[in-house]
């Protein structure tokens, strides 16, 4: 059984996945930025693309290897990050997987900040674009799917189901990183997929599997009849 027999699903449906932290310059040698590895969102490229999808990765630094077949687009900010999105439209299909920054420094610098005896400076910080809930609410050029991931403690479904409704996505993957679960930076990952139909819990799976699971849902809701 070799790849190129397997199904393709998504033959000719168009994916935009985002992927990875955002970097978020203070100075030329400083940046704010986070832990995200990457790893769910280049996993959900590769499965989109292994179902048949032609994708576009934007994505923050990571240390992972380009998924084969996805046209990647390196960003840095989240700014670059909205921007490469708005390049990669039209798609049928859009993943918001990364880690945006929420924030960056108002008024960066262009020169090395220096200790000049004046005491630490401090940073005023500005909120950045939300790339999730600019494609979801798109009026030219919306995707026809658009699925967010959202990273909760506590009352993961409720939050989750908040927030899938002040952004405008079609679906959200709701995230539990409470402490003791291993979602951020780590190998697995337990998530719950919130949409019209319902809620469903999925048991505890790895990056790998939960992307090819989405990738598998995403495929039969092109597929049903009805869509
Ligand atoms: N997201 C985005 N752009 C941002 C912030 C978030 O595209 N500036 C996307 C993420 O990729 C994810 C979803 O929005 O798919 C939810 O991210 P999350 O951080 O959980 O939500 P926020 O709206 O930032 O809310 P908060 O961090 O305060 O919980
Ligand atoms: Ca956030």
């Amino acid at each position: 059984f070799e790849e190129r027999d397997a199904p393709k699903p998504l033959k000719g449906k168009r994916a935009l996945v985002t992927s990875g932290p955002t970097f978020e310059p203070i100075d030329p040698v400083r940046y704010i930025a986070n832990r995200s590895s990457g790893r769910q969102g280049h996993a959900i490229a590769a499965a989109l693309h292994r179902l048949g999808a032609e994708v576009t990765l934007v994505t923050g630094p990571t240390r992972l290897a380009d998924p084969p077949g996805c046209a990647i687009r390196p960003i840095e900010t989240a700014r670059e990050m909205l921007a490469a999105c708005e390049a990669a439209l039209p798609v049928d299909i859009a993943v918001c997987a990364a880690a945006v920054a929420d924030w960056r420094v108002a008024g960066e610098s262009d020169r090395k900040l220096k200790k000049d005896g004046g005491g630490p400076p401090g940073l005023t910080l500005t909120e950045n674009p939300d790339i999730l809930a600019a494609l979801s609410q798109s009026t030219s050029q919306r995707p026809a799917l658009v699925v967010g991931f959202a990273a909760e403690t506590g009352n993961v479904v409720e939050y989750a189901t908040a927030k899938r409704i002040r952004k405008g996505c079609d679906w959200i993957v709701a995230n539990d990183v409470s402490p003791g679960t291993t979602t951020f930076g780590g190998s697995e990952n337990t998530v719950h997929l919130i949409r019209d139909g319902g809620i469903e819990d999925w048991p505890t799976m790895g990056k790998e599997a939960v992307a090819a699971r989405l990738a598998e849902a995403i495929a039969q809701h092109f597929n049903q009849p009805s869509a």
